[in-house]
Protein backbone atom coordinates (compact mmCIF):
# COMPACT_ATOMS: atom_id res chain seq x y z
CA UNK A 1 0.00 0.00 0.00
CA UNK A 2 0.87 3.60 -0.28
CA UNK A 3 0.44 5.85 2.71
CA UNK A 4 -0.24 9.59 1.35
CA UNK A 5 0.97 12.68 3.17
CA UNK A 6 -1.22 15.74 5.20
CA UNK A 7 -0.05 18.92 5.84
CA UNK A 8 -0.39 18.78 9.31
CA UNK A 9 0.42 22.72 9.75
CA UNK A 10 1.55 25.38 7.74
CA UNK A 11 5.40 23.70 6.67
CA UNK A 12 4.76 20.14 8.94
CA UNK A 13 3.82 17.95 6.37
CA UNK A 14 4.38 14.02 7.63
CA UNK A 15 2.33 10.21 6.53
CA UNK A 16 -1.17 10.39 7.02
CA UNK A 17 -1.27 7.89 9.57
CA UNK A 18 1.82 7.68 12.14
CA UNK A 19 3.53 5.27 14.74
CA UNK A 20 3.20 5.57 18.08
CA UNK A 21 6.46 4.87 19.91
CA UNK A 22 5.17 4.76 23.75
CA UNK A 23 4.54 0.48 23.74
CA UNK A 24 8.43 0.47 22.47
CA UNK A 25 9.01 0.56 25.97
CA UNK A 26 6.95 -2.24 28.52
CA UNK A 27 3.79 -0.04 29.07
CA UNK A 28 1.33 -2.42 27.24
CA UNK A 29 3.03 -5.93 28.04
CA UNK A 30 6.51 -6.99 27.65
CA UNK A 31 8.20 -5.30 25.02
CA UNK A 32 11.88 -6.15 23.43
CA UNK A 33 14.24 -3.36 22.00
CA UNK A 34 15.42 -5.94 19.02
CA UNK A 35 11.72 -6.54 17.99
CA UNK A 36 10.45 -2.71 18.42
CA UNK A 37 13.28 -1.52 16.53
CA UNK A 38 12.31 -3.97 13.34
CA UNK A 39 8.04 -2.56 13.65
CA UNK A 40 9.90 0.95 13.15
CA UNK A 41 11.68 -0.30 10.12
CA UNK A 42 8.75 -1.51 8.95
CA UNK A 43 6.36 0.85 9.83
CA UNK A 44 8.66 3.00 7.95
CA UNK A 45 8.99 1.24 5.17
CA UNK A 46 5.38 0.96 3.92
CA UNK A 47 6.08 4.89 4.55
CA UNK A 48 4.37 5.35 8.03
CA UNK A 49 7.22 8.01 8.77
CA UNK A 50 5.74 10.15 11.44
CA UNK A 51 6.93 8.95 14.41
CA UNK A 52 5.75 9.91 17.63
CA UNK A 53 8.25 9.25 21.50
CA UNK A 54 8.65 11.34 23.94
CA UNK A 55 11.02 11.53 26.94
CA UNK A 56 9.64 9.84 29.67
CA UNK A 57 8.78 7.11 27.46
CA UNK A 58 10.29 4.04 29.16
CA UNK A 59 12.61 6.57 30.88
CA UNK A 60 14.05 7.29 27.86
CA UNK A 61 14.28 3.57 26.27
CA UNK A 62 11.98 4.88 23.73
CA UNK A 63 13.61 7.91 22.59
CA UNK A 64 16.97 5.27 22.53
CA UNK A 65 14.93 2.68 20.02
CA UNK A 66 14.10 5.59 17.71
CA UNK A 67 17.52 6.52 17.48
CA UNK A 68 18.69 3.74 16.41
CA UNK A 69 16.21 3.70 13.27
CA UNK A 70 17.25 7.13 13.04
CA UNK A 71 20.67 6.85 12.79
CA UNK A 72 20.13 5.61 9.19
CA UNK A 73 17.23 6.76 8.16
CA UNK A 74 16.64 10.42 9.64
CA UNK A 75 15.60 11.98 6.44
CA UNK A 76 12.78 9.40 5.59
CA UNK A 77 10.97 10.35 9.08
CA UNK A 78 9.17 13.07 10.62
CA UNK A 79 10.53 13.06 14.21
CA UNK A 80 8.05 14.20 17.17
CA UNK A 81 9.19 14.03 21.10
CA UNK A 82 7.86 15.36 23.95
CA UNK A 83 8.90 17.04 27.22
CA UNK A 84 7.47 18.16 30.53
CA UNK A 85 6.26 15.25 32.93
CA UNK A 86 8.91 14.34 35.44
CA UNK A 87 9.07 11.34 37.81
CA UNK A 88 7.40 7.81 36.77
CA UNK A 89 4.42 8.34 35.26
CA UNK A 90 3.98 4.44 35.06
CA UNK A 91 3.81 3.87 38.70
CA UNK A 92 1.71 7.11 38.94
CA UNK A 93 4.43 9.04 40.59
CA UNK A 94 4.18 11.64 38.38
CA UNK A 95 4.83 15.51 38.20
CA UNK A 96 4.43 18.39 35.34
CA UNK A 97 7.58 20.88 34.87
CA UNK A 98 7.10 23.47 32.35
CA UNK A 99 10.37 25.61 33.78
CA UNK A 100 11.76 27.64 31.15
CA UNK A 101 15.30 26.03 32.68
CA UNK A 102 13.44 22.64 31.74
CA UNK A 103 12.49 23.57 28.39
CA UNK A 104 16.02 24.06 27.83
CA UNK A 105 17.56 20.93 29.23
CA UNK A 106 15.47 18.34 27.81
CA UNK A 107 15.66 19.13 24.55
CA UNK A 108 19.55 18.73 25.09
CA UNK A 109 19.11 15.19 26.73
CA UNK A 110 16.28 14.29 23.76
CA UNK A 111 18.31 15.48 21.11
CA UNK A 112 20.90 13.00 22.59
CA UNK A 113 19.24 9.74 23.24
CA UNK A 114 17.73 10.18 19.53
CA UNK A 115 21.72 11.05 18.01
CA UNK A 116 19.64 14.19 15.80
CA UNK A 117 20.19 18.08 15.88
CA UNK A 118 16.84 18.71 15.21
CA UNK A 119 13.15 17.71 16.18
CA UNK A 120 10.39 18.14 13.76
CA UNK A 121 8.09 18.62 16.19
CA UNK A 122 8.22 19.11 19.82
CA UNK A 123 6.01 18.73 22.35
CA UNK A 124 4.53 20.11 25.82
CA UNK A 125 3.71 16.70 27.17
CA UNK A 126 1.11 18.33 29.50
CA UNK A 127 0.40 22.09 30.67
CA UNK A 128 2.20 23.38 33.99
CA UNK A 129 -0.47 24.20 36.64
CA UNK A 130 2.27 26.24 37.87
CA UNK A 131 3.75 28.04 34.89
CA UNK A 132 2.30 30.53 32.93
CA UNK A 133 1.97 28.90 29.41
CA UNK A 134 3.05 31.79 27.71
CA UNK A 135 7.03 31.37 29.71
CA UNK A 136 6.41 27.95 28.79
CA UNK A 137 5.82 28.30 24.92
CA UNK A 138 8.41 31.55 25.15
CA UNK A 139 10.89 29.05 26.29
CA UNK A 140 9.86 26.80 23.31
CA UNK A 141 10.05 29.22 20.54
CA UNK A 142 13.54 29.96 21.66
CA UNK A 143 14.57 26.32 20.25
CA UNK A 144 13.16 27.04 17.45
CA UNK A 145 15.23 30.42 16.66
CA UNK A 146 18.44 28.41 18.05
CA UNK A 147 17.65 25.28 14.91
CA UNK A 148 17.11 22.64 17.28
CA UNK A 149 13.24 22.43 16.63
CA UNK A 150 11.38 23.28 13.76
CA UNK A 151 7.77 23.04 15.26
CA UNK A 152 5.94 23.23 18.59
CA UNK A 153 3.10 21.26 19.45
CA UNK A 154 0.96 20.61 22.74
CA UNK A 155 -0.68 17.58 24.40
CA UNK A 156 -3.83 17.87 26.53
CA UNK A 157 -4.13 21.26 26.34
CA UNK A 158 -7.70 22.78 26.53
CA UNK A 159 -9.14 24.75 23.65
CA UNK A 160 -7.99 28.06 26.24
CA UNK A 161 -4.88 27.15 26.62
CA UNK A 162 -3.81 26.39 23.04
CA UNK A 163 -5.24 30.07 22.06
CA UNK A 164 -2.65 31.58 24.70
CA UNK A 165 -0.50 29.66 23.52
CA UNK A 166 -0.54 30.04 19.92
CA UNK A 167 -0.80 33.66 20.54
CA UNK A 168 2.75 33.40 21.57
CA UNK A 169 4.33 31.09 18.79
CA UNK A 170 2.38 29.34 16.31
CA UNK A 171 1.12 25.94 17.45
CA UNK A 172 1.62 23.62 14.81
CA UNK A 173 -0.68 20.44 16.63
CA UNK A 174 -2.22 19.13 19.60
CA UNK A 175 -1.92 16.11 20.53
CA UNK A 176 -4.21 14.58 22.87
CA UNK A 177 -6.65 11.59 23.49
CA UNK A 178 -9.44 11.05 20.35
CA UNK A 179 -11.25 7.88 19.80
CA UNK A 180 -15.02 6.50 19.29
CA UNK A 181 -15.25 6.03 23.47
CA UNK A 182 -12.90 9.27 24.06
CA UNK A 183 -15.07 12.53 22.57
CA UNK A 184 -14.77 15.25 24.98
CA UNK A 185 -12.04 17.71 22.87
CA UNK A 186 -14.90 17.45 19.98
CA UNK A 187 -16.44 20.36 22.69
CA UNK A 188 -13.89 22.68 22.86
CA UNK A 189 -10.37 21.47 21.87
CA UNK A 190 -11.03 20.36 18.11
CA UNK A 191 -13.14 23.33 17.21
CA UNK A 192 -10.31 25.33 18.63
CA UNK A 193 -7.44 23.83 16.94
CA UNK A 194 -9.69 24.11 13.63
CA UNK A 195 -10.48 27.66 13.53
CA UNK A 196 -6.74 28.80 14.61
CA UNK A 197 -5.27 26.49 11.42
CA UNK A 198 -3.84 23.54 14.28
CA UNK A 199 -3.54 19.89 13.31
CA UNK A 200 -4.83 17.13 15.69
CA UNK A 201 -2.96 14.19 16.12
CA UNK A 202 -5.38 11.77 18.31
CA UNK A 203 -3.32 9.54 20.81
CA UNK A 204 -4.62 6.29 22.05
CA UNK A 205 -7.20 6.22 18.93
CA UNK A 206 -7.81 2.31 19.30
CA UNK A 207 -8.06 3.21 23.49
CA UNK A 208 -4.91 1.60 24.35
CA UNK A 209 -6.17 -1.84 22.59
CA UNK A 210 -9.49 -2.01 23.46
CA UNK A 211 -10.74 -1.09 19.91
CA UNK A 212 -9.11 -3.92 18.36
CA UNK A 213 -10.34 -7.33 17.50
CA UNK A 214 -7.15 -8.79 20.03
CA UNK A 215 -7.93 -7.13 22.93
CA UNK A 216 -8.46 -9.64 25.78
CA UNK A 217 -8.41 -8.41 29.66
CA UNK A 218 -6.67 -11.24 30.61
CA UNK A 219 -3.52 -10.39 28.83
CA UNK A 220 -3.08 -7.21 31.46
CA UNK A 221 -0.63 -7.70 33.33
CA UNK A 222 0.49 -5.84 37.10
CA UNK A 223 2.68 -4.17 35.78
CA UNK A 224 0.51 -2.85 32.83
CA UNK A 225 -0.89 1.15 32.40
CA UNK A 226 -4.15 0.39 31.87
CA UNK A 227 -4.69 -0.62 35.17
CA UNK A 228 -4.64 2.94 36.22
CA UNK A 229 -7.68 3.72 33.76
CA UNK A 230 -10.86 3.15 35.08
CA UNK A 231 -12.43 1.67 32.07
CA UNK A 232 -9.84 -1.35 32.19
CA UNK A 233 -11.48 -1.86 35.84
CA UNK A 234 -13.03 -5.17 36.34
CA UNK A 235 -16.49 -3.97 36.66
CA UNK A 236 -16.30 -1.48 33.80
CA UNK A 237 -14.83 -3.71 31.23
CA UNK A 238 -18.27 -5.76 30.52
CA UNK A 239 -19.84 -2.52 29.16
CA UNK A 240 -16.41 -1.64 27.52
CA UNK A 241 -16.14 -5.03 25.68
CA UNK A 242 -19.62 -4.38 24.10
CA UNK A 243 -19.06 -1.35 22.64
CA UNK A 244 -15.97 -3.13 21.08
CA UNK A 245 -18.68 -5.74 20.18
CA UNK A 246 -20.87 -2.92 18.47
CA UNK A 247 -17.81 -1.78 16.79
CA UNK A 248 -16.89 -5.20 15.21
CA UNK A 249 -20.48 -5.43 13.57
CA UNK A 250 -19.34 -2.67 11.43
CA UNK A 251 -15.85 -4.17 10.98
CA UNK A 252 -17.59 -7.23 9.64
CA UNK A 253 -20.03 -5.62 7.48
CA UNK A 254 -17.09 -3.06 5.75
CA UNK A 255 -14.87 -6.01 5.46
CA UNK A 256 -12.32 -4.27 7.88
CA UNK A 257 -11.03 -5.22 11.53
CA UNK A 258 -12.02 -3.49 14.38
CA UNK A 259 -8.87 -1.16 14.94
CA UNK A 260 -9.28 -0.23 11.13
CA UNK A 261 -12.97 1.29 11.79
CA UNK A 262 -11.72 3.02 15.15
CA UNK A 263 -8.94 4.67 12.30
CA UNK A 264 -11.47 5.02 9.77
CA UNK A 265 -13.62 6.96 12.32
CA UNK A 266 -11.35 9.10 13.12
CA UNK A 267 -10.89 10.53 10.12
CA UNK A 268 -14.46 10.94 9.11
CA UNK A 269 -15.12 13.46 12.11
CA UNK A 270 -12.06 15.28 11.51
CA UNK A 271 -13.09 15.43 7.94
CA UNK A 272 -16.03 16.72 9.08
CA UNK A 273 -14.27 19.22 11.53
CA UNK A 274 -12.58 20.65 8.99
CA UNK A 275 -9.01 20.14 10.34
CA UNK A 276 -6.16 17.99 9.28
CA UNK A 277 -5.40 15.32 11.40
CA UNK A 278 -3.18 11.77 11.97
CA UNK A 279 -3.92 9.02 13.88
CA UNK A 280 -0.48 7.86 16.02
CA UNK A 281 -1.67 4.27 16.72
CA UNK A 282 0.85 2.14 18.84
CA UNK A 283 2.11 -1.46 18.50
CA UNK A 284 4.72 -3.86 19.12
CA UNK A 285 4.52 -5.96 15.52
CA UNK A 286 4.75 -5.32 12.54
CA UNK A 287 1.60 -6.72 10.81
CA UNK A 288 -0.66 -4.26 12.91
CA UNK A 289 1.37 -1.45 11.83
CA UNK A 290 -0.03 -2.93 8.46
CA UNK A 291 -3.25 -3.72 9.60
CA UNK A 292 -3.88 -0.49 10.77
CA UNK A 293 -2.70 1.98 7.58
CA UNK A 294 -5.15 -0.84 5.78
CA UNK A 295 -7.65 1.80 8.06
CA UNK A 296 -6.75 4.38 5.80
CA UNK A 297 -8.66 2.70 2.78
CA UNK A 298 -11.44 1.69 5.01
CA UNK A 299 -14.39 3.82 3.78
CA UNK A 300 -17.82 3.80 5.92
CA UNK A 301 -21.08 5.03 5.48
CA UNK A 302 -23.33 7.57 6.82
CA UNK A 303 -25.31 5.35 8.99
CA UNK A 304 -22.15 3.16 10.12
CA UNK A 305 -20.61 6.30 11.19
CA UNK A 306 -23.82 7.26 13.07
CA UNK A 307 -23.78 4.25 14.97
CA UNK A 308 -20.16 5.07 15.93
CA UNK A 309 -20.84 8.06 17.14
CA UNK A 310 -23.68 6.68 19.51
CA UNK A 311 -21.19 4.33 21.65
CA UNK A 312 -18.97 6.91 23.60
CA UNK A 313 -22.57 6.76 26.07
CA UNK A 314 -22.25 3.73 26.89
CA UNK A 315 -18.38 3.67 27.71
CA UNK A 316 -18.00 3.18 31.08
CA UNK A 317 -15.10 4.55 33.07
CA UNK A 318 -13.43 8.06 32.66
CA UNK A 319 -10.30 8.32 30.13
CA UNK A 320 -7.96 9.10 32.77
CA UNK A 321 -7.39 8.32 36.44
CA UNK A 322 -7.17 11.80 36.83
CA UNK A 323 -9.67 14.51 35.46
CA UNK A 324 -6.93 17.47 35.48
CA UNK A 325 -4.29 15.50 34.23
CA UNK A 326 -5.94 15.66 30.69
CA UNK A 327 -7.87 18.18 29.41
CA UNK A 328 -11.35 17.27 29.94
CA UNK A 329 -10.74 18.39 33.94
CA UNK A 330 -9.98 21.70 32.98
CA UNK A 331 -12.38 23.41 30.49
N1 LIG B 1 0.45 12.72 24.67
C1 LIG B 1 0.11 11.80 25.55
O1 LIG B 1 -0.12 12.08 26.72
C2 LIG B 1 0.00 10.37 25.10
C3 LIG B 1 -0.65 9.41 25.90
C4 LIG B 1 -0.74 8.11 25.42
C5 LIG B 1 -0.18 7.78 24.18
N2 LIG B 1 0.46 8.74 23.46
C6 LIG B 1 1.06 8.44 22.14
O2 LIG B 1 0.07 7.82 21.32
C7 LIG B 1 0.54 6.57 20.87
C8 LIG B 1 -0.62 5.61 20.75
O3 LIG B 1 -1.34 5.53 21.95
P1 LIG B 1 -1.41 4.22 22.85
O4 LIG B 1 -0.25 3.35 22.54
O5 LIG B 1 -1.63 4.67 24.24
O6 LIG B 1 -2.76 3.56 22.41
P2 LIG B 1 -3.32 2.89 21.09
O7 LIG B 1 -2.45 3.16 19.95
O8 LIG B 1 -4.75 3.25 21.04
O9 LIG B 1 -3.27 1.34 21.48
C9 LIG B 1 -2.07 0.66 21.66
C10 LIG B 1 -2.41 -0.74 22.10
O10 LIG B 1 -3.25 -1.35 21.13
C11 LIG B 1 -2.68 -2.52 20.62
N3 LIG B 1 -2.88 -2.49 19.17
C12 LIG B 1 -2.61 -1.47 18.32
N4 LIG B 1 -3.00 -1.79 17.07
C13 LIG B 1 -3.52 -3.04 17.14
C14 LIG B 1 -4.10 -3.91 16.19
N5 LIG B 1 -4.20 -3.57 14.91
N6 LIG B 1 -4.55 -5.12 16.62
C15 LIG B 1 -4.44 -5.48 17.91
N7 LIG B 1 -3.90 -4.69 18.86
C16 LIG B 1 -3.44 -3.48 18.48
C17 LIG B 1 -1.23 -2.52 21.02
O11 LIG B 1 -0.85 -3.82 21.40
P3 LIG B 1 0.30 -4.68 20.65
O12 LIG B 1 1.57 -4.00 20.91
O13 LIG B 1 0.16 -6.00 21.32
O14 LIG B 1 -0.12 -4.69 19.20
C18 LIG B 1 -1.23 -1.63 22.27
O15 LIG B 1 -1.43 -2.39 23.43
C19 LIG B 1 1.58 6.16 21.91
O16 LIG B 1 2.50 5.22 21.40
C20 LIG B 1 2.22 7.48 22.22
O17 LIG B 1 3.18 7.80 21.22
C21 LIG B 1 0.54 10.03 23.89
Amino acid sequence: MTVPTVELASGLTVSAQGYGAMSVAPVYGPADPAEALATLHHAVDIGVTFLDTANVYGSGLSEQVVGKLLADRRDEVQLATKFGLVGNPANGNRGIDGRPDHVRESIDASLQRLGVDVVDLYYLHRVDPDVPIEETVGAMAELVRAGKVRHLGLSEATGDELRRAHAVHPIAAIQSEWSIVSRDVERNVVPTAAELGIGFVPFSPVSRGLLTDAFDPAHIGDGDLRRRFPRFDADALPANLDVRGAVRAVADETGATVAQVALAWLGVKARAFGLPSVPIPGTRFAARVDENAGALDVTLTGGQVQRLDALADRVVGARASDPLWVSLGRE
